[in-house]
């Protein structure tokens, strides 16, 4: 793939130039990964993953002709119109998921996807009843084991007929998808009947639990839990048990009505999720650390070269190098110093420079401490940065030529005043 650079006036992106103005907030960090595609490198963990979640497919849904019924889509490019990261899933202008501490933009207009449902109307536009869709997503988010600015989705989107939703009951003919002066309630859209959306969602609920109970073993405990999105109603998240805890590993639901009419498929209900690919890995392999789907290591990477997909791998968890950590305090710049219309500091600006900085060196920040004065009404934070290589032992003077980097950029680029 191209490299992928942010020049003065425009980021050059998998080949393509788009423009910079006062939304553009992509780093260089982030732009190496874009066309790395984990999730296209033969063996690798996400690969495998992926591999799977297809040969399920293709095995269990089967169409009239002896075709598998899904298509499978690994090859979308990342950067897409802020139209289709929301505005094409009902996203509301304004809505606190556009916001610019949590994406990464190109421009205003252009970024680099947030989610794989991005996509989805325009595959469903293209005339695609059953489609799988693979790819990287990036996000702004905290610093910890187990969240990284760039992970891995598997979008699954089905359509149905009335014929195709009936066909299985007696007396189907009869019954409707749609009705009308029908009410939105908790448990369906105002324009589908309740017969149709109950088959619909009990079809993805299958569909789902069938998916990770291939993956995992049928004893794996599951649950539903109730959840909203914009794109879909009723909307649900899938919760596994893991080491004792509940952990989302997907969201789904019934799809917006009004997406599937912009989309040509009006006359048709379905279902839609979204998966993450690195949580399903973490579990499934017992990852500790979500940097190390990057890692480039052989002791990482050879443990996932199996022969067949189908066979088990036993993933050995590479002794953990020890951590050191390095805490830094400073005063906030107060609101009236900061830029008309900008929002000022955010926690996420502070995350992101972390990041760029250290890389990957850099396993957890939280915020320890949050202090306001008690006659100047200043405020502080105090951050502890985790420093930890995959590969090997940090020493203390490397961590400290970081940590220092990371001062000196926090005073000159966030305009906060350090307490060093
Ligand atoms: N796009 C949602 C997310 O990233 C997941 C989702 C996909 C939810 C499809 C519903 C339907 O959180």
């Amino acid at each position: 793939a191209p490299q992928s650079v942010i020049g003065q006036d425009s980021a050059q992106v998998l080949g393509q130039s788009y423009p910079r103005d006062d939304f553009t907030n992509v780093t260089p960090k982030i732009l190496e990964k874009v066309g790395r595609n984990l999730h296209n490198q033969s063996h690798h963990p996400l690969w495998l993953i992926k591999e799977r979640i297809k040969a399920h497919f293709y095995s269990s849904y089967i169409g009239r002709s002896g075709n598998p019924l899904f298509s499978v889509h690994d090859n979308l490019s990342p950067v897409v119109t802020t139209e289709q990261n929301f505005d094409s899933l009902l996203i509301p202008p304004g809505h606190p998921s556009r916001k610019r501490g949590d994406n990464y933009y190109l421009n205003r207009t252009t970024m680099l996807r947030a989610h794989t449902s991005a996509h989805q109307t325009d595959l469903v536009r293209s005339g695609l009843d059953a489609f799988l869709l693979a790819g990287d997503v990036y996000r702004r988010d905290e610093i910890d084991a187990s969240h990284y600015p760039v992970f891995h989705q598997m979008e699954g989107v089905r359509l149905f007929s009335n014929r195709q939703l009936f066909s299985r009951v007696q007396n189907g003919g009869e019954l409707s998808l749609f009705e009308r002066g029908g009410r939105r309630s908790p448990e369906k859209q105002e324009t589908h009947t309740l017969e149709a959306v109950k088959l619909v969602e009990f079809d993805l609920k299958r569909t789902l639990t069938q998916l990770v109970s291939y993956l995992f073993g049928a004893d794996l405990e599951i649950r539903w839990v109730d959840c909203y999105f914009p794109f879909t109603h009723p909307s649900f998240e899938m919760e596994v048990r893991f080491q004792g805890d509940w952990m989302e590993v997907l969201g789904c639901g019934v799809m917006e009505q009004e997406l599937l009419n912009s989309a040509g498929a009006g006359d048709k209900l379905g279902w839609a999720f979204g998966l993450g690919l690195e949580r399903l890995a973490m579990v499934l392999y017992s990852i500790p650390d979500i940097r190390l789907f990057w890692s480039q290591d052989e002791r990482f990477l050879k443990q996932f070269r199996v022969q067949d997909i189908h066979q088990p791998v036993c993933f050995q968890t590479l002794s953990k190098y020890p951590p050191l950590h390095n805490d830094i305090s400073f005063w906030l710049p107060n609101g009236k110093e900061s830029q008309a219309g900008r929002e000022s500091f955010t926690e996420n600006d502070f995350y992101e420079l972390v990041r760029s900085i250290g890389g990957d060196l850099v396993e957890k920040v939280s915020l320890v401490d949050n202090f306001t004065h008690p006659k100047t009404g200043r405020r502080s934070h105090c951050y502890r940065i985790i420093y930890r290589h995959m590969e090997r032992t940090l020493t203390q003077q490397e961590v400290r030529r970081v940590h220092q980097q990371i001062e000196q950029a926090a005073e000159s680029e966030l305009g906060v005043q350090g307490r060093f």
